[in-house]
């Protein structure tokens, strides 16, 4: 069932978002498709790049075999990125850092809207579309939104790769730790705009659920981790986050 208005957010729900302290949200493509972004899987399709799909070009082997290319679809993507805007589900997120004594923001996201929306000290599981990193020494230096990057690191002069997490990698030390340490304290988890099909990601949900977390899902179609779920709102994050901040006005 579609919802549209503030009361049709579940009970439990309404009541849990009132009364907890400890959140952890944790966020995929798809809270960012309202602003344009494309995502990677949803829908029926998956993301290709001049015949290649997403996981190749976004592949460790792709970085070693052809840089260049790998630049050519970040550079391609962050292109897209340059005139897109955070959306109402980014800026609801926003308010929710003040309004709980413990907030996690965990995303998969490397398209920094989240903090083009202002929230701060968000973890970012696969890295930023806005910062290279050395190949060889490992320096990152941030992208301008408006300029050129640079094509060499400024530090030992070695090629710089965009500094995400591509498949075939490790996450970044301690991101995961952190945000698995944040999973198992919080009260309240909501997975927002993800396939949950990305590991260790996804592994997040389940560890708050075990440690007694109550799991809101938010996300027009169903993935693995529904059935795990307390609560499945199904739509688009952009209207639903707001119908809950207003179901708590009105509990
Ligand atoms: P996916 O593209 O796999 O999934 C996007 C999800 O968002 C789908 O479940 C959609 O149904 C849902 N969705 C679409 N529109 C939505 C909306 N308006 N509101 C809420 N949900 C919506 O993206 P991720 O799960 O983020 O990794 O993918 C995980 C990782 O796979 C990404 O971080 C990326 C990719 O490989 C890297 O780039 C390293």
């Amino acid at each position: 069932m579609q919802l549209t208005t503030a009361s049709q957010i579940p009970v439990e729900l309404q009541k849990r978002f009132s009364t907890a302290q400890r959140v952890l949200v944790l966020t995929g493509a798809g809270i960012s498709a309202e602003s344009g972004v494309p995502t990677f899987r949803g829908g029926g399709n998956s993301a290709v790049w001049k015949g290649l799909p997403f996981d190749v070009i976004s592949s460790a082997q792709m970085v070693k075999r052809d840089l260049p290319a790998v630049w050519e679809w970040f550079d391609y993507r962050r292109g897209i990125l340059k005139s897109l805007a955070p959306n109402a589900a980014h800026k609801a997120i926003v308010g929710w850092q003040n309004k709980f004594s413990e907030f996690t923001l965990v995303t998969q996201n490397v398209d920094g809207l989240h903090q083009y929306a202002g929230a701060t000290d968000v973890i970012e599981m696969h890295g930023s579309i806005w910062r290279a990193r050395c190949i060889s020494c490992h320096t990152t230096f941030e992208i301008p939104r408006n300029d050129r990057r640079q094509e060499d690191c400024a530090s030992c002069g070695d090629h710089l790769r965009p500094d995400v997490v591509l498949f075939g990698e490790m996450l970044p030390t301690g991101a995961f730790e952190r945000a698995a340490e944040a999973a198992a304290k919080c009260e309240l988890c909501f997975v927002i705009g993800t396939s949950a099909l990305v590991y260790p990601a996804a592994s997040l949900p389940e560890i708050a659920k075990t440690n007694g977390a109550f799991l809101c899902e938010v996300n027009p179609e169903r993935t693995p981790l529904s059935d795990l779920c307390d609560v499945v709102l199904t739509g688009k994050a952009g209207e639903l986050l707001d119908l809950i901040e207003l179901s708590e006005l009105k509990s």
